[in-house]
């Protein structure tokens, strides 16, 4: 059985959370968004970046402090992680595979979001390879993240059905409608709710079920 936050006995109130990412960084200012209006409690202690990216700019604009991941990027990633000691590592379009090593050490903290309906489509462009494949129905998948490439336990998956009419652009507008929704939301589960991990799969576990 996992809980990520007890209030009290995580020695704060409020649960820590680091956010990584690697683009634009729209999953992440809606994260930022829910965390300033009060609808996630949590405290967004900073943004891991790998390269110059839009992301930074929305840290910002938010006054979240950010660090651009030094070389190698796994080590210094560490190091601020180890400091901050979050109880929640959101990767938002990070675009690195996080070493065996770290996996282990942070199992089961680290949560990624991806644009298509796992196990189809991992790893890059999966709402193009969607797209191209013609699949009618995809959407997007919130994972733990294990030692593979988009292969941890699926905590939440929301499916959309794909209009033949649409354009690349449109569907990707819709993933991340989908994404901007959700992600934050599922975000406050993992924190507050306790759950478990049986083989790969993940199971919420209910306060009175204890
Ligand atoms: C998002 O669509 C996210 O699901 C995807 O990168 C995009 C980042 O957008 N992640 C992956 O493909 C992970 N394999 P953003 O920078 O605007 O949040």
């Amino acid at each position: 059985m996992y809980r990520l936050f007890r209030p009290g006995v995580s020695g704060s109130v409020k649960p820590r959370i680091v956010v990584a990412a690697s683009g634009r960084g729209s999953n992440f200012e809606k994260i930022a968004e829910a965390v300033s209006t009060g609808l996630l409690n949590a405290t967004l202690e900073c943004l891991l970046v790998d390269r110059e990216c839009g992301a930074l700019e929305i840290a910002r604009n938010f006054g979240i402090r950010s660090y651009l991941l030094s070389k190698p990027w796994h080590k210094s990633f560490d190091e601020i992680i180890d400091q901050i000691n979050p109880h929640l590592i959101v990767l938002a379009g990070f675009m690195r595979i996080i070493p065996e090593n770290l996996v282990e050490k942070y199992f089961p903290r680290i949560v990624n979001i991806h644009p298509s309906l796992l196990p189809a489509f991992p790893g890059k462009d999966a709402i193009v390879q969607a797209y191209e494949y013609g699949v009618k129905v995809t959407g997007v998948t919130v994972h733990i993240v294990d030692k593979g490439v988009d292969t941890g336990p699926i905590i939440f998956q929301k499916a959309l059905e794909v209009d033949e009419s649409w354009s690349l652009e449109q569907l990707e507008e819709k993933i991340h409608q989908i994404e901007h929704e959700w992600y934050w939301r599922v975000i406050r589960e993992l924190l507050y709710r306790p759950f478990e991990i049986v083989g790969r799969k993940f199971r919420w576990l209910d306060e009175e079920g204890l």
